[in-house]
């Protein structure tokens, strides 16, 4: 793989957000070319040998701007290494067995083809977007399930995978 590898990310609260540079800092210290941003603001992939993009989950499929990031690049994204993550799971599912990705993203995967999907739990707590949202963390049904060491170990095999020879 040549080139800086794109960690693109969608979200209405922040969380995938902050999943989205751990893993930039990961695959940068792992030797890695990396630009981590906001999936809405990227307007070309030209400049990127590879991407990871992932969404916050909202009623089963992703936050809308890596749903439109997925649209908008799917033909720049089929000539590339992608690797794709969800953030979600208020529970901590996520960190005890692999959840498949969401019927949402099934759908994102037929057309980009991905390496590979992973599902890391979410967060949502203090001052939320949304309607819902708030009612969630009023009901003391919110909090953070992100499980950073399983990012971080997912991160470390995306950057292995991309260093690879074939990579
Ligand atoms: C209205 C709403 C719908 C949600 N739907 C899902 C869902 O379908 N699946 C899931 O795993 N998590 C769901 N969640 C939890 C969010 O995905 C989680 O809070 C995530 O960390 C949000 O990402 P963000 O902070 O980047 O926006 C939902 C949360 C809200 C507020």
């Amino acid at each position: 793989m040549n080139g800086t590898v794109l960690v693109a990310y969608g979200s209405t609260n922040g969380s995938t957000a902050e999943i989205a540079e751990h893993i930039g800092e990961v695959l940068a210290k792992e030797g890695l070319d990396v630009d981590v941003r906001p999936a809405s603001d990227v307007a070309d992939l030209v400049p990127y040998g590879a991407v990871v993009l992932g969404g916050g989950l909202y009623g089963g499929r992703w936050q809308r701007d890596a749903r439109r990031f997925a649209r908008r690049h799917r033909k720049a994204l089929a000539e590339r290494p992608v690797w794709l993550f969800s953030s979600g799971p208020l529970d901590p599912s996520a960190s005890e067995r692999n959840i498949p990705p969401a019927p949402g993203v099934r759908r994102v995967m037929y057309h980009v083809d991905p390496r590979g999907h992973a599902t890391f739990g979410g967060r949502l707590e203090g001052d939320v977007k949304g309607r819902i949202a708030r009612m969630i963390v009023k009901s003391g049904r919110g909090g953070d399930f992100r499980d950073f060491e399983r990012i971080g170990t997912w991160a470390a095999m995306v950057a292995r995978d991309l260093q690879a020879p074939e990579g």
